[in-house]
Order: structure tokens, then sequence, then C-alpha cells
């Protein structure tokens, strides 16, 4: 297997005594678009200034094409394109003279041609003239994309690539996202749910400075419309023995306990558990209060994840860092 452009390891920052992100572990490769969803503060925008080389971790590496992003930050630099969070953006130039500094310093070759160019890709073009200043706030998001593909970079990294864009723009740019994506190696970060399913070959969810879940997007909805997922309510304590028979039995693919008396269950795809599940939790010798199913939409499944219950939740809370103040 080729060598993964984004290899990241052990990855930590700590700022102060707040740990922002804790041990991460993941790698991109050619032609693959990873998807960084995350509630607030989870790390995620942290994760991209280190991979851009705008920051150094507190421990653990990260290489982008082989590259350290530490030791050698400039080849790093050469070969990432990096639409930051807030894209800082010069007011008192015009949207081509913005392009073409940036391009000049770069040492982008031909560099009026490609300045060109990007415009065009992000509908830019007839506002080639124009003020940055006097941009509207969507038209900044797609100057910010323009100056982050201008030197045809390996490698690039999105945090909110469509924040602020008309639906429009939205699908203009998730349009530009792919193709570019089908060549290069893309890193994006989203709320949006749907945009990740839309593109994303596979999705890391980070919670607390950790990576709670990777998978492809396909498998997260398989988790999601696959299979059943069914609740169950008994009287007292569900105890280990009934869980590993709940386990145990076909079609059954996940059996979790959200609470002391309360089960939740998710079948294997086209199969009908409930009367298998009911007859064991009697046989169990257990009352059955409760049995339904019930619908997952992708947005459970992230609640689920970065929820209160999450267990790397808790795990960053009882491990704090070493290295930190
Ligand atoms: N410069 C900083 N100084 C101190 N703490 C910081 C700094 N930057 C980020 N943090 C903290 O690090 C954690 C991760 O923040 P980060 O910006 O990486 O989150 P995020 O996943 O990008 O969130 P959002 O979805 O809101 O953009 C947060 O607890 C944040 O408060
Ligand atoms: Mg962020």
């Amino acid at each position: 297997m080729a060598e993964a452009v984004i290899q990241v390891q052990n990855l930590t920052k700590t700022y102060g005594p707040r740990v922002a992100i804790d041990r991460l572990n993941f790698q991109a490769h050619k032609g693959e678009i990873l998807g960084f969803l995350g509630p607030n503060g989870a790390g995620k925008t942290t994760t991209m200034r280190i991979l851009t080389a705008y920051m150094p971790p507190t421990a653990g590496q990260a290489r982008i094409a082989g590259f350290d992003v530490v030791d050698e930050s400039l080849e790093v630099r050469k070969r990432v394109g990096y639409l930051p969070e807030r894209v800082p953006l010069y007011d008192d130039l015009s949207v081509l003279d913005y392009l073409l500094f940036m391009g000049k310093l770069r040492g982008v070759p031909d560099v009026d041609a490609r300045a060109w160019e990007v415009l065009e890709r992000v509908g830019l073009a007839e506002r080639a003239d124009s003020f940055v200043a006097s941009l509207s706030k969507g038209m900044r998001q797609r100057l910010g994309l323009a100056q982050a593909i201008l030197h045809q970079p390996e490698v690039l990294i999105l945090d909110e690539p469509t924040i602020g864009l008309d639906p429009t723009q939205v699908v203009e740019v998730r349009d530009l996202i792919r193709e570019i994506g089908s060549e290069h190696t893309v890193l994006l970060s989203t709320h949006i749910l749907a945009e990740a399913q839309q593109l994303c070959d596979r999705v890391l969810i980070i919670n607390q400075g950790r990576i709670v879940a990777e998978d492809s997007p396909r498998n997260l909805q398989a988790r999601l419309q696959g299979g059943q997922r069914i609740f169950v309510a008994v009287r007292g304590e569900v105890g280990q023995p009934l869980l590993q028979k709940l386990r145990s039995l076909e079609g059954v693919r996940l059996v979790e306990t959200p609470a002391p008396d309360r089960l939740e269950i998710i079948a294997a795809e086209g199969q009908e558990v409930r009367p298998q599940i009911a007859r064991t939790v009697l046989e169990s010798g257990h009352d059955l209060l409760e049995i339904r199913l019930a619908e997952m939409t992708l947005e459970e499944i992230f609640l689920q994840l970065v929820g209160d219950n999450a267990p790397a939740a808790k795990g960053a809370a009882e491990a704090p860092h070493t290295e930190e103040a």
C-alpha cells in the first residue's frame, strides 16, 4: 500500500492545563477525502493548524507527504493548501492582486494565468478588480478557497469550507472539493453531517481531543439504517450473563447498556430479532417492561458518540496529560 500522504501519530497539543488534542492517530491517502466531525472545541482546528505547520504540537508527530511538520515545515507548506477557520485577507488589495501576491509568495509558475484559472473555478472572476474589503462573507470564503488551491497543493486542509456560502455556492464548492479530492488528499472539517456523507470517503469523529469513531459514511449509515435499532427496558439490573446471551444471538450486532435497566440493541441488516430478544430476556428471569424499534439518524449516532456518556469523553477527563504545566 502506498505511503499515507497525511500521517499523524500520537499527536497532542496542550494549552496550559487544557488538553486540546490527545494522542490522535490517523492517516489519509492520495485521492481520499477525510472528514473531521466534532462539536465546538473538539480539537479540529488545532489539529489542522499543526498539520499546516502553523503551530507545533506539544507531543507526537505529523507528516505531510513524508515531511515532518516541525522539522521540515517549509516543505510541508509548499505541499499544503489551507483554508483556515478565519481567512486572513488583505482588505486593501483587489481580489486579483491578493491572489497574485499569494502566488508570488509561493513561487507559483505562470502566476497570472493560474490566478485567473482559480478565480473562474471559485466563481469570482467577475470580482477580480473588487477590493477584498468589499466582498460578502461567502465571497471571502471563496477567495479563501482560491488561495488554498492556488499552488496546486498535494494536500488540501479545509476548516469548514462551506460555512457562510449560499446554497448554490455550497453545491459548487462541494463539487470542487470532490474534483480536487479525486487526485489529491483532502482533510475537511464540518458541522454539517450531510456534507460529510456526500463528500467524504472516511470520517473521523473527534470529541474532547480524542477520536471516538472512524468509519466510512457508508458504514456509519449502515449502523444508521442498515439494521433495526431496538430499545429494551427491563425490571432490575441487566447482568453480564444476559448481556452475553443477547450478544451471541444470531442477527444481533451490538448490545449496549445506556442505563443499568436499559438495553440498546442493533441488529444486522434485514434481521428481525425482537422475538429472540424478548424470549432471552424472559428466560433469564427479567421482567420485560418495554421493547420498541427506533429509527437512527446520523445526528443520533454523532450525539451518541460525543454526548456526555461518550467513553472517550470520560477517558480524557480521567487521563490528564503529563506534559501540561
Ligand atoms: N490559542 C488557544 N489558547 C488556548 N486554548 C485554545 C486555543 N486554541 C484552541 N484552544 C482550546 O483548544 C480546544 C480545541 O479547540 P479547537 O479550536 O481546535 O476546536 P474545534 O474543534 O476547531 O472547534 P469549533 O468546531 O468550534 O471550530 C478548545 O478547548 C479551545 O478552547
Ligand atoms: Mg474550529
